[in-house]
C-alpha cells in the first residue's frame, strides 16, 4: 500500500501512523523524524534544516526531495510506504509524481486529518516525545506510566523545540499556504479521504481503517 498521511501540526499524523503500522506491514517514513535525526547527528542536512525547523518554517524543497527519494530506494519500501509529512508543497508533490513513476509506486490513498485550532494548541503544548524510540505521549490524553519517562525504552521524555503556541501559528500559516493546495492536488486525483481527527485516537483510527479498506 502506498499511503500519504497529511494534516496540520498536532493533528495526530504520528499517532495514527503508529496504529497503521500495527495492522499494515509498510515502513513509516516521517520527514520530520528524519530531519530531527539529522539535526541530532549534526549532519550537513541537519545543520541546514535546523534554523527552519526551530522557526516552524518549511525546509527547502530540494533538500527534502533528495532525502525522500533516497529513503524510498531502501529495500523495505518494496512493500509500499506510509509517508508522514511529505509532500508539503506543490513543488514537492510534483517532484514526488516523478519519483513514484520511476519506482512504480503511485499514491493510492491520502488520509487528510482535520482538526480545529483549540484542539491543536492543547495537543502541541501537552505533547511529550521520546527522543530515542520516538514514542509519542500527551500529559493529559496519553500520559506515560511514570511522569517524564518513556514506557517503551525508559528514556527521559522531551518537549519538542517547535512545540510552542508561537511556532504553531507559523506552522499553521505554512500549512494553509503551502500544504492545503497539495491536498487539493490529490483530491483531483480522487484519492483523498477526509478524517475527523478531533475525536479520540480510537475513533480517528476507526475512520482511517475504513478509508484504507478501500485500497487494501
Ligand atoms: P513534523 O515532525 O512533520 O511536524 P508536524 O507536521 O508539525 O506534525 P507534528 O509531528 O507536530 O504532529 P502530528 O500530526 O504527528 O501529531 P502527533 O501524532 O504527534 O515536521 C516538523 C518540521 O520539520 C516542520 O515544521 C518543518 O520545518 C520540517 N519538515 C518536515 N517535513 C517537511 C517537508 N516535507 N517539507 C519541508 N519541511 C518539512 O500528536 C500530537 C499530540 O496529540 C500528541 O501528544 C498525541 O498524543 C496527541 N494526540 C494525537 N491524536 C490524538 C487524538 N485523536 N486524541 C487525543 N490526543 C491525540
Amino acid at each position: 500500500m502506498n499511503i500519504l498521511i497529511m494534516g496540520p501540526a498536532g493533528a495526530g499524523k504520528g499517532t495514527m501512523s503508529d496504529l497503521i503500522l500495527k495492522e499494515y506491514d509498510i515502513p513509516h517514513i516521517s520527514t520530520g523524524d528524519m530531519l530531527r535525526e539529522n539535526v541530532r547527528n549534526e549532519t550537513e542536512l541537519g545543520k541546514e534544516a535546523k534554523g527552519y525547523m526551530d522557526a516552524g518554517k518549511l525546509v527547502p524543497d530540494d533538500l527534502i526531495n533528495a532525502m525522500v527519494e533516497k529513503r524510498l530506494q531502501e529495500p523495505d519500501c518494496k512493500k509500499g510506504y506510509l509517508l508522514d509529512g511529505f509532500p508539503r508543497t506543490l513543488v514537492q508533490a510534483e517532484a514526488f509524481e516523478k519519483i513514484t513513476e520511476r519506482i512504480g509506486k503511485p499514491v493510492e490513498s491520502v488520509l487528510a486529518l482535520n482538526v480545529g485550532w483549540d484542539v491543536l494548541v492543547d495537543r502541541i503544548t501537552g505533547r511529550r516525545v521520546c527522543p530515542k524510540c520516538k514514542a509519542i505521549y500527551h500529559i493529559k490524553n496519553k500520559p506515560s506510566r511514570v511522569e517524564g519517562i518513556c514506557d517503551v525504552c525508559g528514556s527521559p521524555l522531551q518537549q519538542r523545540r517547535d512545540d510552542t503556541v508561537e511556532q504553531l501559528k507559523v506552522r499553521m500559516d505554512e500549512y494553509d499556504k503551502s500544504t492545503k493546495p497539495v491536498i487539493d492536488f490529490y483530491r483531483e486525483k480522487g484519492v483523498v479521504s477526509d478524517i475527523d481527527a478531533s475525536v479520540s485516537a480510537e475513533n480517528t483510527f476507526a475512520q482511517v481503517k475504513k478509508a484504507l479498506g478501500k485500497v487494501a
